[in-house]
């Protein structure tokens, strides 16, 4: 098992499987890109499936989430899903991606057995999705989400992080836009993870703020407490309706600066790289990568990503005053 001190156990696997990306969010990443990661420094296809194997047989990981940068860019993403489905027990298999090229390969997705997507969009508007992500690529990515629900990669979830200024104004549009469509919308406030260290705590749009301009056109209901569990989002349901699968529509809001869920965490992060990293916001790793290349067997692999998570702080601390933001950027963490 994957236990921390504080008695927290980690059974949700976020995999970024590249840290490379074909849009260019402001709250993510400079226009120009970064310096990404070598090829030999990247984990291979079958480096990933065996550490993800170590983690759902010997660690007790139960979900594994493939992320990025943008994980529909690895050229081996079938197999990998492919490979990750055929474990004994099989975990449960999502996928957070900015949807360009699903259009083409939800069915495959589906097919090799990819459970569920995630996928980001902040507007519904063409010239503010050029502002936020410097790409025009709206109509890709509304027609990614389209093939995601017909392939059955459900509930199709959407996420949103919304800019003062930028795409504040459209937090009812999108949640009306999400509700006519079956999508489940959750708000992400900003957090400090972009290579720029461009974040400010006080441009950021709080989930106060998200539940009020929300407020002004939906009646939100809290969903009862209890519900939440380990998932970070808050739920709300909206407006007594009912959503496209029968269950009462929700809208979700991810407090993790004002209202952190750290206690709660259940996650563990692999980076491209090889790296195991307890926490999005931790300052430290533990190399996987080289020890999985100077011929570790599986259990010495197991107790190494044992001891990484037993290390894990208490919590993130993003509002406290001496937070200091992690050197890798979201795009090289996983999402
Ligand atoms: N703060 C909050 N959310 C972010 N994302 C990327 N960078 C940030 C950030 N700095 C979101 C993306 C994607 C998910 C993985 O995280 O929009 O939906
Ligand atoms: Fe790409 Fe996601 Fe970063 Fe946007 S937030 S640039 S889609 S990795």
């Amino acid at each position: 098992m994957l236990i921390d001190t504080f008695g927290r156990r980690a059974v949700d696997l976020r995999v970024s499987l590249t840290d490379r990306c074909n849009l260019r969010c402001t709250y993510c990443m400079p226009e120009e890109g970064l310096q990404w990661l070598p090829k030999p420094q990247l984990l291979s296809d079958e480096e990933i499936v065996r550490l993800v194997r170590i983690a759902v047989t010997l660690l007790g990981v139960t979900e594994v989430r493939f992320t990025g940068g943008e994980p529909l860019l690895r050229p081996g993403l079938v197999g990998i899903v492919a490979a990750c489905a055929a474990l004994d027990p099989r975990p449960e298999l999502s996928l957070t991606t900015n949807a360009l090229g699903l259009a083409r390969t939800a069915e495959a997705l589906r097919a090799a057995g990819l459970d569920r997507v995630n996928v980001s969009l902040d507007t519904l508007d063409p010239a503010v999705f050029h502002t936020l992500t410097r790409r025009n690529r709206l109509p890709d990515v509304i027609a990614g989400l389209a093939a995601a629900e017909a392939a059955g990669l459900r509930p199709v979830k959407i996420n949103t992080v919304l800019m003062r200024g930028v795409n504040d104004h459209e937090a009812a549009d999108l949640l009306a836009w999400c509700l006519d469509r079956g999508y489940e919308l959750r708000f992400i406030e900003q957090m400090p993870l972009d290579a720029q260290h461009g974040w400010d705590r006080d441009s950021m749009v709080s989930a106060e703020e998200i539940l009020a301009r929300l407020g002004e056109r939906f009646a939100l209901t809290p969903e009862p407490d209890g519900r939440r569990g380990a998932a970070p989002a808050e739920r709300w349901y909206v407006d007594g309706r009912t959503g496209a699968d029968g269950r009462p529509a929700r809208v979700g809001v991810i407090a993790s600066v004002t209202r952190p869920f750290c206690r709660a965490c259940d996650r563990t992060r692999l980076t491209a790289d090889g790296q195991v990293r307890n926490c999005l916001f931790a300052t430290g790793e533990t190399d996987l990568r080289t020890a999985l290349r100077e011929g570790a067997d599986d259990e010495a692999v197991a107790a190494l990503w044992r001891a990484a998570m037993w290390g894990k702080k208490a919590g993130a601390g993003i509002d406290s005053p001496d937070f200091a933001q992690p050197e890798r950027p979201m795009s090289a963490i996983g999402g």
